[in-house]
């Protein structure tokens, strides 16, 4: 094959290397780019210097700046410890103080309801919902209306030993029976329209007649003769619309028929003692404290 010459005559170098006519230019890179690049590998030096880079037998190179600095691992490690001792020496004071007396320390109170919201965020809403809201079977925590008693006593020992699990012995207990069993389909239906009747629901006012004999027979013992309930046997009020499993008629009958069965776990075996007070704290505020 014949040899084409270039048409122009580059002004750099070759670098001698030629193929088939083709020639390799020896162009240089440009002066900002060598620059940078210089720069870069300098930039790359001093900051293995300044900072834990190379790494040695034992543990890195520390870097000169980044002790000063406090941003080690080792100096957040102490940072962490740090506050986990000054959390050690409040939350023994929050376990040694009575329980009722919390409130009236600030700083305990405010301590107390600010863990407690952490562990509420972390272990109780899944069932109590956001601040509390409750939903179908799981009781609302933010308002006044309580199954077991919303004292902060009542509350602490709901959270420490839960509710009707088999895990603690000193769980609450109670068990209100299935009246499918006991009441006769129009007894069921007649204390139904009793119960729609003093909650102040529509009701059919001749059933209801007859469903306040078979309430007096058969609920007041555990819900009291006029309805109010009782919180020794976490039973609840039913006069006042406040419902844990609703308040309609098909949701009373189901009530009624196959009773109900409110789990919930003990937490003396998952939470410290002030974490469990701290949770307390919280959940009673957000009740209003009763
Ligand atoms: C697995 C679901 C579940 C979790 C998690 C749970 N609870 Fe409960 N809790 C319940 C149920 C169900 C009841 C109602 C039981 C009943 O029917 O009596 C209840 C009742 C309560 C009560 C009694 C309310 C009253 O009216 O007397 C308090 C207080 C309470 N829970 C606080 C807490 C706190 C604090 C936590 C987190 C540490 C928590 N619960 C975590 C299910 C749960
Ligand atoms: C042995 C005690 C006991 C007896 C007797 C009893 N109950 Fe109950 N009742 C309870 C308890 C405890 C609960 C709460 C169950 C739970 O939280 O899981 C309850 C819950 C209820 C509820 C649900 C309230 C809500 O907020 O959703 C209704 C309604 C009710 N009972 C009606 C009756 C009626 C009507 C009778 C009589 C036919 C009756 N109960 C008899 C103990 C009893």
């Amino acid at each position: 094959m014949a040899k084409k010459p270039m048409t122009e005559k580059p002004e750099v170098e070759t670098t001698g290397h030629e193929w088939d006519g083709i020639e390799e230019l020896n162009t240089p890179l440009p002066r900002w780019w060598l620059w940078t690049f210089y720069i870069t590998i300098i930039w790359g030096i001093g900051y293995t210097i300044a900072y834990p880079a190379w790494p040695l037998v034992s543990r890195a190179t520390q870097g000169l700046v980044s002790e000063e600095q406090g941003n080690t691992r080792a100096a957040v490690a102490a940072e962490i410890e740090s506050y986990r001792a000054k959390n050690a020496e409040i939350q023994k004071k929050l376990v040694a103080t009575d329980l009722t007396a919390i409130s009236s320390d600030a700083e305990l109170a405010s301590y107390a309801t600010n863990a407690g919201e952490a562990v509420f965020n972390t272990w109780c809403v899944q069932c109590h919902g956001r601040e509390g809201g409750g939903a179908t079977g799981y009781p609302v925590l933010s308002d006044n209306d309580w199954l077991w008693g919303g004292s902060i006593e009542e509350i602490h020992t709901t959270v420490t030993h839960g509710i009707r699990n088999t895990d603690d012995p000193d769980a609450r207990f109670s068990q209100m029976p299935a009246f499918g069993d006991i009441l006769a389909s129009e007894e069921t239906q007649a204390v139904v329209q009793y119960v729609l009747k003093i909650s102040g629901q529509e009701h059919d006012a001749a059933l209801a007649e007859t469903g306040m004999t078979v309430f007096i027979d058969n609920c007041s013992a555990c819900h009291m003769e006029d309805g109010t309930g009782d919180r020794m046997q976490g039973a609840p009020n039913l006069t006042d619309a406040i419902w844990l499993f609703g308040g309609d008629e098909a949701s009373l009958t189901e009530t009624v028929t196959n009773a109900r069965y409110g789990v919930m776990p003990n937490w003396n075996s998952r939470l410290s003692e002030a974490d469990i007070r701290a949770v307390a704290t919280y959940v009673h505020q957000l009740g209003g404290g009763e």
